[in-house]
């Protein structure tokens, strides 16, 4: 809801209110962002300690205001020249190189539901959401702000985007223009950012906060496995089941930045938005500009209410199409069980087993079109190889739907190999600056998307191929990032709208594809989870989250990721032992307990499983399928572990929570047992915990397989009170270990797990 009383502005969801005050100067004042307080609230000026610091030096407004340091005003949305020196939200040169702004209050108007932009937006119903637009002019030239905020009601959300509206006259050139701004009242918070590089994305760093700037951003021309555009401002004693946080993400895939200022006067700013780096946007007179939308949402009681925020709200209006709602397949992939050696034997071998097993879907990945036997080349023909598929895709295809499987395949339509019938007809096409030798990854090259003729080609090859195969899902992959930043279609706004108008033109392809086939499943992929961001979830509806599918790597990596994406939309595999990334092994067991949190899927040989993994596998898809639903769907929660060497997650829809426990090393002896304690459970409900039956392989026992004298793990069926598995916790039992004379029932060991199922009866 938005309620404008006087000078104040009430932006409020369920839990959350968002305030703004229009000070007589005309400058809108950001006063607060937390919990709910009410529109009449009495006293309610006293809640902030405005901007009166009293030292001799600052520079003030002017002499009507002689106490209005711009520096320690918490702001709207800042603007550069006036006396805040804190990180800007906004940058403009206009009339010759000009950039102070003096932006005050102009008009507004509040409305049901939301104006969908041209970059990837949230989508909005009339129920649940409501718009405030809210102008900002400059005081002496025609430069106008609109600052767009959307309540979302029910989730806790608020969606923040800026348009800038150019009537000075002539030219302006937008050097930054932030989606999000929000200054805060204090810095006593803690940072945490999503990080790292391929093969170990968006693992969890927590920081302290100093004076200064932090930046989290990508200049690789996507939004990066370094720094995820997702960040957590979390208070110091915060967890996930306590304590204040606020969470920002942006709607898009290209270069992003967060800046979070650390000012003198120990406030701190939030700066979040497309990256000033390589962005510089010339705008004519009439024209405007819209910056891509932030989410942010606020949760006083820790990161798992955040994250069950975002959930929700992507789910409902960021993911599209008819699989929207629907539940994920359970996939096979042929990538790491035959990389670029296979034919259509081979694979159809894999698919009878698949299908044996249960498995719903077979994904044909790398390898299947043009001259492509290897990663030199072929990238850019979408044309398939007949040798190594004789019946063509058609042909493949008919073949997987008449044994009951439906039928996937891998492209990567924004690159270009030099060794290619398309590089020889269109070299002009790769981004490249004439005169230089480009930098290459992976043997290939990226294409000019903010060419329109690129995605016009793109559109017309990439149908022909999804319209003859049969084709039920589409895995889109992206194996480099930008270098030779270069556009020969010499746009207005020169090089510093190139990685924009990239990502404009991927858009646009995408937003064409999707229309022209809503029937198919899409999955984003960039070199695993280079690219992993609600703009490529505006069109496709699951993410491949990274090609290391180590179990243990895997739980930093998607407790990371859970962090701000769920579940449905986090591609999660079971692939071989020793693990392709790592040389880890793993039981077969233990690996399906990580992956199976997400859209789930094997990427292995079948045909190298013993019979015991075999026997395994029928099992995790028996339960996977029966438990989908809250594996895809349900409230995500990570669950505090006394013990660092356990991890523990769970996930909640209706009466039934999935839960894992996760061992990182086996310790002999300790004497503790293991506990689970599930707060967030109903009190007074009464529950039946029972452990998911797995396969123990005599080989992963060794010398104890007799002492231990099973081959599945002992029955764990306990019915217990809602208040001591909320208040206590359950004891887990003792782990197996030891010399064959201990008698403990749960066989863990290292990168050991367990599921359980934990179902109110009563
Ligand atoms: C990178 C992807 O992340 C992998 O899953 C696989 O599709 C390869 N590309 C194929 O080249």
């Amino acid at each position: 809801m938005i309620h404008k009383s006087g000078d104040w502005f009430f932006i409020s969801t369920k839990n959350t209110s968002y305030v703004m005050r229009i000070l007589d100067t005309g400058h809108v004042m950001h006063f607060s962002y937390g919990a709910c307080i009410g529109h009449d609230a009495e006293g309610l000026e006293y809640i902030h300690d405005g901007f009166d610091v009293n030292v001799g030096c600052c520079t003030y407004y002017d002499e009507e205001h002689p106490r209005m340091f711009m520096n320690n005003l918490s702001m709207e949305y800042a603007t550069v020249g006036k006396g805040d020196t804190r990180e800007p939200a906004v940058d403009v040169r206009y009339s010759e190189g000009l950039s102070t702004l003096d932006p005050v209050y102009y008009e507004h108007r509040i409305f049901k539901g939301k104006d969908l932009g041209a970059v990837p937006c949230a989508s909005a119903d009339e129920d649940n959401v409501e718009t405030l637009e809210l102008v900002l002019k400059d005081k002496v030239v025609d430069l106008f702000i609109h600052l767009f905020y959307s309540s979302y009601e029910d989730e806790d959300v608020i969606l923040r985007s800026t348009r800038i509206v150019n009537r000075t006259g002539s030219d302006v050139v937008l050097e930054n223009v932030a989606s999000l701004m929000l200054d805060f009242s204090d810095c006593n918070w803690e940072l945490l950012s999503f990080d790292g590089a391929w093969a170990r994305e968006r693992n969890i760093t927590r920081r302290k906060l100093h004076p200064g700037i932090t930046v989290i951003d990508s200049k690789l021309g996507c939004s990066s496995n370094e720094h995820n555009s997702l960040v957590y401002l979390v208070r110091s004693d915060s967890g996930p089941d306590y304590g204040e946080v606020v969470a920002t993400n942006l709607i898009y895939s290209g270069n992003h930045s967060e800046r979070i200022d650390v000012g003198p006067f120990s406030k701190l700013r939030l700066v979040t938005g497309i990256n000033p780096f390589g962005f510089s946007w010339t705008l004519a007179d009439g024209e405007s500009f819209t910056s891509p939308e932030a989410v942010v949402t606020y949760s006083s009681s820790g990161w798992n209410r955040a994250s069950a925020n975002f959930h929700s709200f992507i789910r409902k209006y960021i993911v599209r199409g008819k699989w929207r709602d629907r539940e994920r397949p359970i996939l096979i992939n042929n990538w790491e069980a035959t990389y670029f050696d296979f034919t259509e034997e081979k694979l159809m071998d894999l698919a009878a087993r698949a299908k044996d097993l249960g498995i719903e879907l077979f994904v044909l990945d790398d390898g299947w079109f043009g001259r492509r036997a290897d990663d030199r080349s072929g990238l850019g023909d979408w044309v398939c190889n007949r040798k190594r598929l004789p019946g063509g895709l058609e042909g493949l295809g008919r073949r997987l739907h008449d044994m009951g499987l439906m039928f996937g395949i891998w492209v990567e339509p924004e690159m270009v190999n030099e060794d290619s019938e398309l590089f020889e007809k269109h070299p002009d096409w790769r981004v490249s600056i004439p005169g230089r030798k480009p930098a290459v990854c992976r043997h290939q090259y990226v294409l000019d998307l903010s060419r329109k003729d690129v995605v016009d080609h793109l559109f017309s090859s990439l149908s022909s191929v999804f319209e003859s195969g049969c084709v039920d899902y589409v895995k889109w992959d992206m194996n480099r990032t930008m270098s030779d930043y270069y556009s020969a279609s010499g746009r207005s706004s020169g090089m510093g709208g190139f990685f924009h108008r990239y990502m404009l033109g991927l858009y646009s392809l995408l937003q064409r594809i999707t229309e022209r086939f809503p029937d198919i499943l899409f999955e984003a992929c960039a070199a695993g989870g280079n690219r992993f961001d609600l703009g490529m979830l505006c069109f496709m509806q699951q993410i491949w989250t990274s090609d290391n599918t180590d179990l243990h790597h895997r739980i930093g990596i998607q407790e990371g990721t859970l962090m701000g994406y769920p579940q449905s939309s986090m591609g999660a595999h079971v692939s071989a032992s020793p693990g392709h990334q790592s040389l880890r092994k793993s039981s077969i067991e233990s690996r399906f307990n990580v992956a199976c949190w997400g859209a789930f899927g094997y990427e292995l040989d079948l045909a190298k499983l013993c019979a015991e993994d075999l026997e395994a596998v029928r099992g995790q898809i028996r339960f996977y399928k029966k438990y989908r639903p809250v594996l895809q769907s349900g409230i995500f929660r990570k669950v505090v572990s006394s013990d660092d060497n356990l991890v523990f997650w769970a996930s909640t829809l209706g009466k039934t929570t999935i839960v894992l426990e996760y061992q990182i090393l086996n310790r002999p002896n300790t004497g503790v047992q293991d506990r689970l304690r599930l707060p967030f459970l109903n009190r007074s409900g009464v529950y039946r915990v029972e452990a998911r039956r797995q396969i123990i392989r005599a080989e992963d026992l060794g010398d104890l397989s007799k002492a231990y004298g099973k081959t599945v793990s002992e029955e764990f069926s306990v019915t217990i009170s809602g208040s001591l598995l909320c208040d206590y916790g359950l004891c887990l039992g003792p782990q197996f270990a030891g010399n064959g004379f201990c008698d403990g029932t749960r066989v863990l060991g290292d990168f050991g797990s367990r599921l359980y199922v934990v179902e109110e009866i009563g």
